[in-house]
């Protein structure tokens, strides 16, 4: 389940009636670390409101993705591709991104208690960003502060909230991500994390080598060093740039 619906009704009056503290989201900004020239994925970016704080950095792109048909048409209206030429828009769901190793930088804010599978979902982020990339989850409240929100909600998002902080820094060191900063406290709940670069062991290493060889042999074929790189760059998720 999603709140796909619940966003897709309230829309018109979100921007009005969920104004977020706007020295907080700079704060949360910041933890990104923008330097300019970034690949910046926005996980369920609503009606956009980050996007001209990421702006201010000088990015190379923006991807900004929400599954709610509505809030993306409100945050198209306005940024406008005319005035924002780094910016693109994609109605998906957050389950549905598949967009392996292309970002510098992927936020998700103020979203992350409607994912239903929680480890799947910093999978699929994890694997979005290039290594060396941060992922943060953010929000500029309380996970008290927002389950209460939730509850007194009507519709799908009832019953969301967000797991102990400690837990989400574990799905965040399972998926490849090094734990950089987290705070979790009367005001915000934040994990920030940068994805480490996988290296083989010798031991790792030689298996691949040994599995690979035998596949050739027993199908009859030469193995060649091409065909070894590219097993290896599967095994890494890299396409080698
Ligand atoms: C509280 S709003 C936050 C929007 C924006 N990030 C902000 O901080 O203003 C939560 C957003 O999550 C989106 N959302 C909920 N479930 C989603 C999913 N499975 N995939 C992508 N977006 C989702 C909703 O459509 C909604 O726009």
């Amino acid at each position: 389940m999603t709140g796909e619906s619940y966003y897709d009704k309230n829309t018109a009056n979100w921007d009005r009636e969920s104004k977020h503290d706007p020295a907080k989201v700079r704060y949360i900004v910041d933890l990104l670390d923008l330097k300019g020239g970034e690949d910046i994925l926005d996980i369920a970016t609503g009606t956009g409101v980050l996007i001209p704080l990421f702006e201010e950095h000088d990015p190379e792109s923006i991807l900004a993705t929400d599954i709610s048909e509505n809030m993306i048409k409100e945050a198209e209206k306005k940024y406008p591709g005319t005035d924002h030429p780094k910016v693109e828009f994609k109605v998906t769901d957050v389950y549905d991104i598949k967009e392996n190793g292309k970002f510098d930088r992927v936020m998700c804010m103020a979203a992350f208690p409607h994912f239903e599978d929680k480890e799947k979902a910093v999978g699929i982020m994890a694997d979005s960003l290039k290594y060396d990339g941060i992922l943060e989850i953010a929000h500029p409240a309380s996970k008290e502060e927002i389950a209460k929100m939730h509850a007194m909600h009507s519709g799908d998002v009832v019953g969301h909230a967000l797991p102990e902080i400690g837990e989400l820094g574990k799905m965040f060191e399972e998926n490849g991500l090094r734990v950089i900063f987290e705070r979790d406290d009367d005001d915000y709940y934040l994990m920030v994390g940068r994805k480490e670069p996988k290296t083989f062991s010798e031991d790792e290493m030689y298996k691949i080598l040994m599995t690979e060889f035998e596949e050739f042999k027993d199908e009859g074929k030469d193995l060649y060093i091409d065909d070894l790189i590219k097993k290896m760059r599967e095994e890494l998720g890299t396409d080698g740039n």
